[in-house]
């Protein structure tokens, strides 16, 4: 069998990755493995098609696909999502068509779920027959048993190829969408109040409806509102993953381009951020995903805590829960109030000019409020990761974020807390005595209701 390997890595043969698939691969001799550094060699195959076209040259000669690939803030990288999106604007995906895929990541399982859907959309989109999807934490292949669960998944790919096992598409097609958006006149003459409001806006062609959601959404504040453009920002390329930053958040790029002192200066100090893009595929363009991605020389620290954010959005996000998704929990994570959404989906003007002017006068009232939500799974389990990991595996690299998270009192881990501790062992005692345990079952819910009700009552 022969199966390409499409290595997502931007650290190329370094990547964590790629030592899975080697692993595999010398366990499987019989089967042959033909390896592509496609986010690493990204420039290249952007300006050379004939680089490009010997990948889908080996891609319609194949058996599988295996996309293997870090996880880069709840997708792949910036460099492998414009390598998928080289895909269809070279009209290529012929060559995937009914070819077998899996996807293999590793990562800190943050977010590794929202990634693999991306991927597996993809591979719908591509018309492949999507065998299923891998993620590894990154040292899981130095424990016996995650190796033997690797290598049953690796066995599995095989046999689904041999056998041509029949494979469902799970992400429907995306139908198309011809709305043009024309913005009436603003109507509200929000007084931004002082707060500092930054729009960001990727002009990447083909842009949609963005720029026309941008000018109405600005066109409602009285006073001024900062907006930036992507393209015109001096970024020399996506984040290359060599976590130099981890030690004091010193970027790689520092000094060699505009995005650090972009981001410091202008993003940080915002009371408000607008993201406005038009979705690219199954997410936003390969552009925005560089923006995201470079934004991690904060490496694991929140950098938008208490500030309002939105996203305009042009495209499909009601056929893309994964993406909605993704937008919801990089809101949460990085500690912003996410006001809201609006997408040009919805495929009427004037609702979109409602929404635009309801928008920009609840993220002013927010702002002047200084709201802050409770966060939900998303931010409480992402909050939970990084805490284990910067405490264990990743501090020595991650040195910035072991010192902000002393700092912040991040370190809650529950056996600290030696009064509920205390409890646990007296309740657990207790409860092993017939008598005390039926007791204990009667009046447990009022017991449970107790602390609270009292502060409902009396506060
Ligand atoms: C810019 C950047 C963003 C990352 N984002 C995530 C993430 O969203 N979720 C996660 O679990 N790990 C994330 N990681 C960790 C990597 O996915 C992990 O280290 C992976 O094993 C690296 O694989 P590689 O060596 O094959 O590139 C990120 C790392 C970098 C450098």
């Amino acid at each position: 069998m022969n199966i390409i390997v499409l290595n997502g890595s931007p650290k190329g043969d370094l990547s964590v990755t790629l030592q899975y698939v080697r692993y595999a691969a010398k366990k499987n001799p019989q089967h042959s493995f033909q390896y592509f550094p496609v986010a690493q060699n990204i420039r290249k195959l952007e300006k050379d098609e004939a680089a490009f076209n010997e990948i889908m040259d080996a891609i319609k000669k194949a058996d599988a696909v295996l996309w293997a690939f870090p996880l880069y803030f709840l997708l792949v990288c910036s460099q492998y999502k414009r390598f998928i999106e080289l895909i269809f604007e070279r009209k290529q995906e012929a060559a995937f068509a009914g070819k077998y895929a899996a996807s293999l990541s590793t990562s800190v399982h943050f977010f590794d779920h929202t990634a693999h859907n991306y991927i597996h959309a993809i591979c719908d989109d591509l018309q492949m027959h999507y065998a299923g999807a891998y993620s590894a934490a990154m040292y899981d292949l130095m424990k016996k048993t995650e190796r033997a669960r690797w290598l049953a998944f690796a066995e599995s790919l095989f046999d689904s190829v041999s056998r041509q096992v029949p494979v469902a598409r799970v992400h429907p097609k995306l139908a198309a969408q011809s709305f043009t958006y024309e913005p009436g006149p603003a109507a509200v003459g929000v007084d931004a109040a002082g707060k500092r409001i930054l729009v960001l806006k990727d002009g990447q062609k083909p842009a949609g409806n963005t720029d026309a959601m941008v000018q109405s959404f600005v066109g409602n504040f009285r006073g001024d509102v900062e907006v930036i453009n992507l393209s015109d920002l001096d970024i020399k390329g996506g984040c290359l993953g060599c976590c130099k930053c981890g030690l004091d958040n010193i970027c790689e790029y520092e000094g060699k381009d505009g995005f650090i002192d972009f981001y410091n200066e202008k993003v940080k100090k915002a009371d408000v951020v607008v993201f406005a893009g038009a979705i690219h595929d199954r997410y936003l363009s390969a552009k925005w995903k560089t923006y995201f991605d470079r934004s991690f020389f904060n490496t694991h620290m929140p950098t938008l805590t208490g500030k309002q954010i939105a996203f305009l959005i042009s495209g499909p996000l009601g056929q893309i829960a994964n993406l909605r998704q993704i937008l919801e929990a990089y809101g949460e994570t990085q500690e912003a109030n996410l006001v809201g959404i609006v997408a040009d989906d919805a495929g009427d003007s004037k609702q979109i000019d409602l929404l635009l002017a309801q928008l920009a006068d609840t993220l002013v009232r927010c702002a002047a409020g200084n709201y802050a939500p409770p966060v939900t799974f998303f931010g409480v389990a992402g909050r939970k990761i990084f805490r284990d990991e910067v405490y264990g595996m990743l501090r020595f690299v991650f040195q910035a974020d072991h010192r902000y998270h002393k700092s912040h009192e991040l370190y809650d881990f529950p056996q600290k807390n030696f009064k509920i501790r205390r409890l646990n062992l007296m309740m657990t005692l207790l409860t092993k005595i017939p008598p005390f345990r039926k007791k204990f079952l009667k009046i447990l819910k009022e017991q449970m209701v107790k602390p609270i009700k009292h502060i409902a009552e009396n506060r």
